[in-house]
């Protein structure tokens, strides 16, 4: 009987076609206990669990009625809100197709398409109190290039949830380190009581990925209520 053929060390060897860096992928997929959790458990991702930690951490799912995922597919984590939140409407887009999930709504477009903010609000009925994001751009192999390409759709995402929310509201992007990251936390310091930074024990250790979970949603003041003089923008941060 053969010994060496359990799933705990398996090498993909790379000889003919596959180059050594999807081999890398491939083997490290066949090696990583969070590919065979989400496939016993049925999710369509691993990435679900990066979601289930920061709900046990954060709390973020349990009071959520009105939840956009942007960056749906394959759908780990819509998955996680339907469990979690099961009264909950859920509104998803991804460039991609993603499977129908049950009560789910799902558009299939660009979500930096001038069109889709309106399409989510359309489809999800009302203000978000959840606005989750786990979009990353495709990579080109540059560091800084990917780095501000992810960032751009991070900031992008952060301009929706600010301008859709319901007060009390959350917010949740990945976000990559290095660079850019300082101007969206002071952004998001102005805009919600508390902002905090989490690596979920099921994100690569060697991936420079972070998340920011923004939570209790200050709407901005309109204009006629502010203070004379006031810019909302030049608020202190709370956090
Ligand atoms: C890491 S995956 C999301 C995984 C998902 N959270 C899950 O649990 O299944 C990132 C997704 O972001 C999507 N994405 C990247 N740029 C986008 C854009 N401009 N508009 C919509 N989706 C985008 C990608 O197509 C990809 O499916």
């Amino acid at each position: 009987m053969s010994r060496g053929s359990g799933d705990s060390d398996r090498r993909v060897r790379h000889a003919g076609k596959r180059t050594a860096s999807s081999a890398r992928w491939l083997e490290r997929q066949l090696n990583d206990p969070y590919v065979r959790q989400a496939r016993a458990a049925g999710y369509r991702s691993r990435a679900a669990f990066k979601l289930i930690e920061l709900d046990d951490r954060f709390r973020l799912l349990g009071s959520a009625r009105r939840v956009v995922d942007l960056g749906i597919a394959p759908g780990g984590w819509s998955q996680v809100v339907r469990q979690r939140a099961p009264g909950a409407r859920i509104v998803g887009i991804d460039l991609l197709e993603t499977a129908p999930i049950d009560g789910v709504t799902i558009l299939q477009m660009d979500f930096m398409a001038d069109a889709a903010p309106a399409a989510l609000e359309a489809a999800l009925g009302g203000a978000p109190d959840l606005v989750l994001s786990d979009m990353a751009a495709n990579t080109v192999g540059h560091k800084q290039t990917d780095h501000l390409r992810t960032m751009g759709l991070v900031e992008t995402a952060a301009d929706f949830a600010i301008a859709t929310l319901a007060p009390g509201g959350a917010f949740v992007a990945k976000v990559l380190a290095g660079g850019t990251d300082a101007a969206l936390l002071a952004l998001l310091k102005r805009h919600f009581a508390t902002v905090r930074h989490a690596k979920p024990p099921a994100s690569r250790k060697g991936s420079s990925e972070w998340y920011v979970v923004a939570q209790r949603f200050k709407p901005p003041l309109p204009a006629d209520q502010r203070p004379e003089g006031a810019s909302q923008e030049a608020e202190p941060a709370a956090d």
